[in-house]
């Protein structure tokens, strides 16, 4: 009896102590690193319900208000993408299929990562996370979808070339795009940094991808812009955008990490792309200065604009997912950034797997990666999927992991140059507004935002 008593509290306090520990990781030890990286990615699959019955392919439960919490179509966008570095990261392929089915149903109807049924949230950097993802899916070789249905790199394409096209209308504000594709939608008088860093960052790996100029001059227009216009200052610090009705002058100064990350991505990309041309290296450095100054204080990951409050909305608990990964690939473009960004990842990922320690499991990833075990009581797709990121980016120095394919180095992603001219012929997508349209939407727009000012919901993807 007493042996039996004995043995049972001693599991009982195993059970419990596990209860209480946070993700378990060395982060010297590959094994450990992959199984971490897995039980946060097995518990950010609970959330997906779009392979069950009566689910929908490829999107989280959302967008909100139905429910409250739930998902705008961006960030399913987004977390397919960081299932496919995870795959290429720690070769577990368990999401693969489930990943594959979920991007090709919403490819939309014109190939070009638009459905119509998301037309209601239809930002240019919604669609352009999607690009980011098909691109990513290129550049691992990630397995091709069937023959007659659209390859990874003609999605990204699609994207490019449909917001190529945007782009070549826009005169106000001296160029850059839009932050929404339909002019019916609140923030089409707004040009924000995320979304032209996103068309930039696509271009780059396009042009290195494909080897074809056109996508890089497209990427140095959107640099030339975003710097001119004062989005990006001399300091590197990256603002988040800015209204048509000023011509671009009312910089709204709030930074977030996930434009670091997409534009120190495409800047590496432009680096290596050109074959190492020195003004990338000069822009490279100072993106990670800027990056590692505002957003790294004590080597963790932060995300300054919310994070000290908890005040984040979904989509910005989901940032330091892209920050991470971006810089991680960064390494591979850029070599010489290895040994600076690699501590920054390392220290993070240490402090985010402390900070999964919360909900019923006990395992629940929080966002305060700096709180260290002391778990912030939130949690969701956003938390997961970014302490997920950082963890698995670790492997780099422990595993042999590929850099980015290009067309001519194994990449087997077939292309179509022409991919979304069809959606680009659509006038309703892209036709300019008529300046009695266009006065109507932009005083609804300020009477909208007056009501949102100083809150964050307006700014969600
Ligand atoms: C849905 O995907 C999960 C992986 O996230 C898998 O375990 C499950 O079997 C799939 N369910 C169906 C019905 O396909
Ligand atoms: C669009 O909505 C319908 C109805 O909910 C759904 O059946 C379909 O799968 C959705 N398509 C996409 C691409 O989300
Ligand atoms: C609007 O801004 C652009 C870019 O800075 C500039 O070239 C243009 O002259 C400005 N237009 C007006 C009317 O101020
Ligand atoms: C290069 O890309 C541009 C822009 O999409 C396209 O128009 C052109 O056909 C491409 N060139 C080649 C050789 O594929
Ligand atoms: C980079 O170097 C390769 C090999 O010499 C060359 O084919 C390519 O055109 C160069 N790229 C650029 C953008 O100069
Ligand atoms: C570009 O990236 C590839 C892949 O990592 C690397 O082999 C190559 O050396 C890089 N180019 C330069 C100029 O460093
Ligand atoms: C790094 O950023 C700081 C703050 O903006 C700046 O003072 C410093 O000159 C930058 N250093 C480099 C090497 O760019
Ligand atoms: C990609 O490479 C294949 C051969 O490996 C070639 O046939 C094809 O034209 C290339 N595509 C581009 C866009 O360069």
């Amino acid at each position: 009896m007493f042996p039996t008593l004995v043995s049972r509290a001693a599991t009982a306090l195993l059970l419990g102590g596990n209860l209480v520990a946070a993700i378990e990781l060395n982060i010297d030890d590959a094994t450990s690193i992959k199984n971490a990286a897995a039980t946060i990615a097995y518990d950010m699959m609970t959330y997906y319900q779009g392979n069950q019955s009566g689910g929908i392919p490829g999107v989280l439960p959302g967008p909100p208000p139905n429910p409250p919490n739930g998902y705008y179509w961006w960030e399913s966008g987004a977390m397919w993408g960081s299932l496919i570095d995870y795959w290429h990261f720690t070769g577990d392929a368990s999401y693969n299929d489930v990943i594959e089915a979920g991007i090709q149903w919403q490819v939309g109807e014109h190939d070009d990562m638009m459905p119509s049924n998301w037309s209601a949230s239809m930002g240019n950097d919604d669609q352009g996370f999607w690009g980011m993802t098909a691109m990513s899916a290129a550049e691992t070789n990630f397995q091709n979808p069937a023959s007659n249905q659209p390859s990874w790199l003609s999605l990204a394409q699609a994207v490019f070339n449909t917001q190529a096209a945007r782009l070549e209308i826009e005169t106000l504000c001296g160029g850059g795009l839009r932050w929404q594709v339909y002019q019916y939608l609140t923030g089409y008088d707004y040009k924000n940094t995320i979304a032209n860093g996103c068309f930039f960052n696509l271009g780059a790996r396009l042009a290195r991808y494909t080897d074809n100029a056109t996508y890089a001059s497209f990427a140095e227009e959107t640099w030339n812009w975003v710097t001119n216009i004062g989005l990006m200052d001399a300091q590197y610090n990256i603002y988040d955008g800015a209204h048509v009705e000023t011509n671009c002058t009312d910089i709204n100064k709030i930074q977030f990490s996930y434009n670091m990350g997409v534009w120190t991505l495409g800047a590496a990309t432009m680096w290596n792309y050109t074959n190492g041309s020195a003004i990338w290296e000069q822009r490279v450095n100072g993106l990670l200065n800027a990056t590692f100054n505002v957003f790294f204080p004590d080597d963790i990951a932060y995300e300054v604009a919310c994070e000290s409050k908890l005040t984040c909305t979904t989509d910005m608990y989901s940032f330091k997912a892209y920050l991470t990964r971006w810089l991680a690939q960064t390494t591979f473009l850029a070599p010489w950034t290895r040994d600076i960004i690699m501590p920054k990842l390392r220290a993070s990922a240490i402090a985010a797997a402390e900070q999964c320690s919360g909900g019923t499991n006990g395992r629940t990833c929080g966002l305060s990666w700096s709180k260290g075990t002391v778990w912030d009581g939130t949690q969701g797709v956003g938390q997961q999927m970014a302490a997920m990121a950082v963890i698995f980016t670790n492997l780099i120095p422990l595993a042999d992991i590929g850099p980015p394919l290009t067309n001519a180095t194994g990449g087997t992603s077939a292309g179509n140059p022409d991919a979304g001219s069809q959606s680009v012929a659509n006038p309703a997508a892209i036709k300019p507004a008529t300046e009695a349209d266009r006065v109507g939407a932009g005083i609804l727009t300020t009477l909208m935002l007056v009501g949102a000012t100083g809150m964050f919901g307006w700014m969600s993807l």
